[in-house]
């Protein structure tokens, strides 16, 4: 009997230890981690700059509170800024916690022009977190199921359609555009190079709100420091987290532009928002997130892209994605159920799948050849298995 709330359909082992891109089970077996806890330890389990900085900072402050000056977050502040091109932040705990922020400002900003009944253009397969407001953002039926969700402040269009979103040009309850520069959990849809441009374009004529969500393509996922720099736009607000804490839980919600001023002093709060503890990791993270490591990130990935889409290319399997966010496309038809399991207890390899047919491949920035090498020999193995079942 376990006293957990059975909110996840969890898998049957135990990992008990980590050391960059492997994973150790409770008996002892090792595995290759392709999953990086969805995105999150992008520098590797237990980097030794973070462990040591982490030691450290938990032997002299953990915690006062954001009444007080917090040293840490001005620091993990300016450097995610310089790095994100943003203006100002304001750190939370999530990535759900990151875009409820973002649609409050969101929600302010039409308060501020006079409007009475907001509403913010969605993506159909957005993921954008399980509070209220987030969930009702999310576009998967089953994560909103039940719980009353806000739909009448939200309007949802389908991804990387450009006049889908500009249709809605003429209505005047609309203050901002949320979308996944690569989206994730729905499948792993990449859009077309200048999809972001003419989405900021739209937002900059009507004076919307360009709001992207970068919680999990952010802090060098894709090879940039933030995915949106794979193109030329000025984002009015970026969400971010998973990699900013290598695994400490922090999120981070920044401002530029037209939203750089919205909030005031009581606007918004969090009693461990930017802790000196998290905002010492944050630092450490981008210390060590180096122009290196993000090159790193752009060319493996596109040598595992590229690996994976020559073995297969024959048998309608299609490799997607950026850097190390890589979706590898079954045929349709494939039974990929069993996927997951098969590639962990026959392969020793982790991996997950979104969907439904979409193998997710999240690796760390820092992966070696070597270990790049590994991870295509036994996704081929379970590739080809699956093909033959
Ligand atoms: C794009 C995106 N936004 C938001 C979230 C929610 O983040 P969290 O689980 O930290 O609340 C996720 C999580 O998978 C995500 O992928």
């Amino acid at each position: 009997m376990s006293y957990l709330m059975p909110t996840y359909a969890r898998q049957p082992i135990n990992f008990v230890k980590g050391q960059g891109s492997y994973l150790c089970d409770d008996q002892g077996v090792e595995y290759l981690d392709a999953l990086t806890g969805i995105a999150v330890c992008g520098l590797g389990h237990c980097h030794p700059a973070i462990t040591k900085a982490t030691q450290d900072q938990a032997s002299k402050l953990i915690h006062t509170s954001n009444l007080f000056g917090i040293p840490w977050q001005e620091k993990a502040g300016e450097m995610l800024c310089r790095a994100a091109g943003m203006q100002k932040v304001f750190f939370a705990n999530s990535g759900a916690e990151a875009n409820e922020c973002a649609l409050k400002l969101a929600r302010l900003y039409a308060h501020n022009k006079g409007k009475s009944h907001p509403k913010v253009i969605v993506m159909q397969n957005a993921f954008h977190g399980r509070t209220l407001l987030t969930v009702t953002a999310t576009a998967n039926p089953k994560a909103r199921e039940g719980f009353f969700t806000l739909d009448n402040d939200f309007i949802r269009v389908p991804f990387n359609d450009v006049e889908a979103i500009r249709r809605l040009s003429d209505d005047t309850d609309i203050c901002a555009v949320l979308l996944e520069p690569i989206q994730g959990e729905g499948g792993l849809h990449v859009p077309s190079d200048d999809y972001l441009e003419s989405v900021a374009d739209i937002c900059q004529t009507n004076d919307w709100l360009f709001m992207l969500d970068e919680v999990q393509t952010g802090n060098g996922r894709t090879g940039k420091y933030f995915a949106y720099q794979h193109s030329n736009v000025k984002p009015d607000v970026i969400t971010t987290a998973k990699g900013l804490g290598n695994g400490f839980p922090v999120g981070a919600c920044m401002v530029a532009n037209k939203a750089a001023d919205l909030f005031g002093a009581g606007s918004h709060g969090s009693t461990y928002g930017g802790t000196p503890f998290g905002c010492r990791i944050v630092c450490t993270v981008y210390d060590n997130l180096t122009h290196e490591v993000l090159t790193n990130a752009a060319n493996q990935g596109d040598y595992i892209c590229k690996r994976i889409q020559d073995e297969f290319s024959s048998q309608g399997v299609n490799v997607r994605g950026k850097g190390m966010m890589i979706g590898v496309v079954m045929p349709d038809g494939t039974d990929c159920t069993r996927i997951v399991d098969y590639a962990r207890d026959r392969y020793k390899l982790i991996i997950n799948v979104t969907g439904g047919n979409v193998i997710r491949l999240l690796p760390t920035l820092n992966l070696s050849r070597t270990d790049a090498d590994e991870l295509i020999a036994r996704l081929i193995a379970v590739i080809n298995d699956t093909l033959q079942a």
